[in-house]
């Protein structure tokens, strides 16, 4: 894969030093503003990047790489991508895949039409815990409940609460604890679960966004709360309820660190995650999926990021909260 990366922020930072473990992804490029430039030199050099772009449509019409990485804040991931799908280039983009559904929908079918790959970048879905819990379901007996926390205290609450918007409070920008924080939840609970039949989205809102909330998902035979907080903390943990047992997962739910099972009065701890670093296996994927155009495996990844978008969706209209 010959890769050009659209931003220069936290996560860019945080997956760079992770493509040296996965050789056949090469960085090409870099886009960004102008008032990132100097930092944007500096990662050309540490990770050896040809090209600097700060104008989006000299990079897209580069040839010299086939897939961008959105990595932008959440309300430019749908403009950016529609671009770059229109450049005829692979789209791996980062979560919340869009803002509303319809979004994704459009960016679905344009890929379609063009037999590109699109695909979010979601950790938990890639990584082996994850399959490792999914085959631990079956020692729990029958599964009643999932209970998901996230929370985490952000520095740019304190910030929030004096007045200074920061992307991830800023309800234009598609922030707020369900996008930025819960979603990661959503995402693990719809991997084993799939489509809730009922969503009820109960927030604590302060300037019209989200600063923590519970997220219920009524699943018939299953009942599921995933919360998500970034106005207060807690231990971040998960457990899932079962007839014969639970199964508590240590962390947070990107990362899945690593989970034990208590059964029949058996404690067990299970940590099968190769790698250090929670980007590595999605990304090995996508470099597989983009070199074969498994189009197969995209539709079944879209079907999932769709109706996570379909419960965000209901969620943020339930607490009345609209973003964009
Ligand atoms: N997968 C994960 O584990 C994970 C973790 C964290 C974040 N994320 C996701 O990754 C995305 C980025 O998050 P982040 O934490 O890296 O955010 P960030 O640190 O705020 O970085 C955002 C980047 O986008 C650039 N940008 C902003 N507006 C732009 C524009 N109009 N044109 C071009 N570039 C622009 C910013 O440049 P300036 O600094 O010059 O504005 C900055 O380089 C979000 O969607 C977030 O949800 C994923």
């Amino acid at each position: 894969m010959k890769l050009a990366i659209l931003g220069s922020g936290k996560i860019v930072h945080d997956f760079l030093p992770v493509v040296k473990d996965i050789p056949e992804i090469e960085v090409k490029a870099i886009f960004g503003t102008v008032r990132s430039i100097g930092k944007m030199e500096i990662l050309q050099t540490q990770f050896s990047i040809d090209q600097v772009y700060t104008d989006i449509e000299e990079c897209l019409a580069s040839e010299a790489f086939d897939t961008v990485y959105v990595a932008l804040p959440n309300h430019l991931h749908f403009s950016f991508a529609k671009k770059a799908l229109e450049h005829g280039k692979h789209v791996i983009c980062e979560k919340p895949f869009t803002l509303q559904n319809a979004e994704l929908l459009e960016l679905e079918k344009l890929a379609s039409e063009k037999n590109l790959v699109l695909i979010e970048a979601i950790t938990n879905q890639y990584l082996p815990n994850f399959k490792s819990i999914k085959t631990a379901l079956e020692t729990i007996g029958q599964l009643k409940i999932i209970e998901c926390n996230y929370s985490q205290y952000s520095s740019r609450y304190d910030a929030f609460k004096e007045g200074t918007i920061l992307p991830a409070f800023n309800p234009k920008m598609g922030g707020g604890a369900l996008m930025d924080i819960n979603i990661y939840n959503i995402h693990l609970v719809v991997g084993l679960l799939g489509k809730p039949l009922k969503v009820n989205y109960y927030a604590n809102v302060e300037r019209e966004i989200d600063t923590s909330g519970m997220l219920v998902l009524d699943y018939g035979e299953q009942k599921v709360v995933c919360i998500g907080a970034k106005d207060s903390s807690a231990s971040i943990r998960s457990t899932i309820q079962g007839t014969k047992g639970a199964i508590i997962i240590n962390g947070p739910t990107n990362t899945l660190e690593s989970f034990t099972i208590e059964s029949l009065g058996a404690v067990q701890s299970i940590n099968d995650n190769q790698h250090t670093h929670r980007m590595y296996e999605e990304f090995l994927v996508f470099n597989r999926v983009i070199q074969e155009n498994d189009q197969k495996f995209v539709k079944q990844q879209l079907a999932h990021s769709k109706i996570v978008m379909e419960i965000v969706e209901a969620a943020l209209a339930d607490a009345k909260i609209s973003l964009g």
